[in-house]
């Protein structure tokens, strides 16, 4: 009955006025002027306001529905400048589905209460918005990896050793009650697979016990991490900065409503177009150093300070030849300078940082054995890794693409958490 004539609420403001139109979707705002009652309807595809006087057989109902209950609202499409969208309603009939209880969210709502409510939260403008930049994101990558040769695979959730340090591993009591692990990266599983498939990619969550509270660290995000046979450190960086820009590009050519009502200034987006400047460590810490800021040759990069330096670009940039010390231990040590490694971080533009770590691997076994025990781990607990070495070795790259930082970045928004419908941190598990 509710489903007969019915048109996404985008398609309905396109017509003519005098036309007779059926929508449904939640009411998102409700308010009476004299013996008017405004409903303003929303569904996934915009919104949408109707008025129905007292002539109209559903003017009661009208009058007490609640913010967030489901409607089917029917009427003649009438032109009213005041109206979103320019066209309003004229309503004949309201059915209500659903009358929603008192709606807890007000205007007001702080960060962390809008967090504890966030299965209804997610029903904002904002979070929509969020959500379908993000859907294009995730379908550009597919589309670019897919376009280019890359063959997807999966790979397992549970691991038994770490990939990126021991410190943010989640431990599981698996069933035989032994200890395993949830994966921090599928790094490994890649580089076993391009011996078969050579250019493998995949999209899965990853995992870390980040203890930090930050504005860019989850417990559980997205990674999109690819590997690549007989490609070096450029060849990769190539890869990269492709892929990215082909992401922004899409994101340009089918959200731009989004990004409005975002507030995304799209001046530094419409510039994301390959090659991306490439910066050196050493240089990176000479542009820190003048600014006053204090950081020595072989640190690792924080926030601060990669925030410091992506102040300095309008668009992502490649941070690479990083000291072994600050990155882990399987990166490839330049043969012409081996106290730095082939790897490279892309960051992104105004303050964001790092999106994506990457670069060429250890392909020697003997090299890997002897940096693996350098770096106080033990070749034992790599055995199948190493066996990679013993078996057709090729030189190759790969790297991780952090999704949600990713959308975060593209979306302009303050915190990680905004770019994902259920965020996992450190302090939050519920919803
Ligand atoms: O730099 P990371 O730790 O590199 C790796 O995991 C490599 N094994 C990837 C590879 O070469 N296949 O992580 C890669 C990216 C980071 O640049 C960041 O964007 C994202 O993953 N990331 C996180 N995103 C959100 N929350 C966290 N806690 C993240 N940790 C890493
Ligand atoms: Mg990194």
């Amino acid at each position: 009955m509710t489903g007969t004539g019915i048109l996404p609420i985008s398609e309905a403001l396109k017509l003519q006025p005098g036309a007779e139109v059926r929508v449904r979707g939640w009411v998102y705002r409700r308010r009476d002027l004299g013996d008017k009652a405004f409903v303003v309807v929303r569904d996934s595809t915009g919104i949408i306001q109707s008025v129905f006087t007292p002539e109209s057989r559903s003017h009661a109902e009208a009058r007490r529905v609640t913010v967030e209950s489901s409607v089917v609202v029917q009427g003649k499409l009438r032109e009213d400048p005041r109206a979103p969208g320019g066209k309003e309603i004229q309503g004949e009939e309201l059915v209500i589905i659903g009358l929603a209880e008192n709606f807890p969210i007000r205007r007001d709502a702080s960060r962390e209460f809008l967090l504890n409510v966030r299965h209804l939260a997610v029903r904002s403008r904002k979070m929509t918005a969020v959500l379908k930049i993000r859907h294009t994101v995730f379908g550009a990558l597919h589309e670019w990896f897919r376009e280019n040769g890359f063959y997807e695979v999966q790979c397992p959730m549970f691991i038994s050793a770490a990939v990126e340090g021991g410190a943010t591993l989640f431990p599981v009591k698996y069933v035989d009650e032994s200890t395993v692990y949830l994966t921090q990266s599928s790094q490994f599983y890649l580089e076993a697979l391009i011996f078969s498939l050579e250019k493998v990619y995949t999209v899965a969550p990853s995992f870390r016990a980040e203890k930090s509270r930050t504005r860019r660290h989850l417990t559980e995000f997205w990674h999109a991490e690819a590997e690549v046979a007989w490609v070096g450190l450029e060849g990769i960086l190539k890869v990269e900065e492709e892929l990215v820009s082909h992401i922004v590009r899409r994101v340009l050519e089918r959200n731009r409503e989004e990004l409005d009502l975002l507030g995304r200034n799209l001046e530094g987006l419409k510039q994301v177009e390959p090659p991306f400047p490439r910066v050196s460590y050493d240089n990176a810490i000479e542009i820190l150093q003048s600014k006053g800021i204090q950081v020595a040759w072989g640190d690792d990069l924080g926030a601060d300070e990669e925030r410091a330096l992506t102040l300095e670009f309008d668009k992502p940039f490649f941070l690479y030849g990083f000291p072994e010390k600050a990155k882990a231990f399987y990166h490839k040590n330049d043969p012409s300078r081996p106290e730095v490694t082939l790897s490279a971080d892309l960051l992104a533009p105004e303050g964001y940082g790092e999106i994506i770590g990457g670069g060429e691997r250890i392909d020697r076994l003997d090299e890997l054995v002897e940096k693996i025990k350098r770096f106080g781990l033990n070749p034992k607990d790599y055995e199948w890794y190493l066996d990679l070495r013993r078996f057709g070795t090729v030189p190759h790259a790969g790297f991780g693409l952090g999704m949600d930082r990713l959308v975060m970045w593209i979306g302009g928004l303050e915190h990680i958490v905004d770019s994902v419908p259920f965020p996992r941190t450190v302090a939050r598990t519920y919803p």
